[in-house]
């Protein structure tokens, strides 16, 4: 039977791709895609979540809005990376499908509360996600795993010198995430810039011939930039689909049940994940950490995925 999972997610080229490659796999059932703001305002990556899912054909996926500011700080946007849309790069038609009128966090709620063994996807800030363990205690025993991208350990930040962005915009979020008591497996910086979109694998992308092949090409060309001038990389990192890959391949990936914490107080090192790597702490361990990738085994079942999408 295939997974059932809900992506929440904040559009951004990475997280375009990410969606893609779950509507391409039959391993996964995508039951809803929920938008939270990120990258962009939410107006944003919900007119983005659309595009993607009219890009794959698949406007039968129902796309929800959530929750556009964090649980209690001004929202920080990213679009010095992903351009001022969120999915600058190439140019795709305005969405023609319906945005549901139904809140993100009450399609969470309702679907966990509906169906066994939901796995959530954060793609992005944790708000959503915080926000219906909050409305509804309930659905943490019953979510299957709650499988994120956020969060480092020695490659430490992004955004700031000591977080990654998706933690660092929601750092309560992250936190209350986090003290669910719902298994969690965190897809970091550490694993997601191993898996860089180097010349060779973008030329695999535009090799597909096909519309998606070419977008995905655009969407990683234009957003390597940003990690090309910071870190020297060899391409763009794919951040958000890491998290499904893991789903699919888990053996791709390798990591360590370790208890993670989140900085919410400290100004200078807010939303920083305080990962116990070498349990030096008494701490119970909360999440599966990953902290390696096969970067080929990961390009080589992204593109023949999306070569078939
Ligand atoms: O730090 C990388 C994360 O922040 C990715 O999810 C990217 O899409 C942005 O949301
Ligand atoms: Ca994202």
């Amino acid at each position: 039977m295939p997974q059932k999972i809900i992506i929440d997610t904040d559009p951004g080229q990475d997280d375009a791709v990410a969606i893609l490659l779950a509507l391409a796999s039959p391993e996964l059932e995508v039951l809803g895609i929920t938008a939270v703001a990120g990258n962009v305002p939410l107006e944003l990556t919900a007119r983005n979540a659309r595009m993607v899912c009219e890009l794959a054909g698949r406007t039968d996926v129902p796309v929800f809005a959530g929750c556009d500011r964090p649980l209690d700080r001004a929202l920080v946007t990213a679009e010095h990376v992903h351009g001022q849309t969120g999915l600058d790069g190439p140019t795709l038609p305005e969405p023609e499908m319906p945005l549901q009128d139904k809140h993100a966090v009450d399609f969470i709620v309702e679907t966990v509360r509906a169906t066994d063994g939901v796995t959530l996807c954060p793609l992005g800030p944790l708000t959503n996600i915080a926000t219906a363990l909050r409305r509804a205690p309930d659905i943490a025993e019953r979510i299957e795993r709650i499988v994120l991208m956020g969060g480092a350990y020695f490659e430490v930040g992004n955004i700031t010198p000591t977080a990654e962005f998706n933690i660092y915009v929601d750092p309560q979020a992250a936190d209350e995430v986090f003290r669910a008591g719902v298994p969690i497996t965190v897809l970091p910086l550490d694993v997601t810039h191993k898996a860089l979109v180097t010349q060779p694998r973008l030329d695999a992308f535009r090799a597909m011939g096909t519309p998606i092949g070419q977008t995905v090409a655009e969407w990683t060309g234009f957003f390597e930039r940003f990690d090309k001038e910071k870190y020297g990389s060899q391409g763009a990192p794919l951040h958000d689909p890491c998290v499904i890959a893991w789903l699919l391949r888990p053996d791709l990936f390798s990591g360590r049940e370790v208890n993670v914490e989140i900085e919410t107080a400290s100004e200078l090192c807010l939303g920083m994940t305080v990962a116990d790597w070498w349990g030096v702490t008494d701490r119970a361990p909360n999440a599966l950490f990953i902290g390696d990738v096969d970067a080929d085994g990961f390009f080589g079942l992204l593109t023949d995925r999306l070569a078939h999408l």
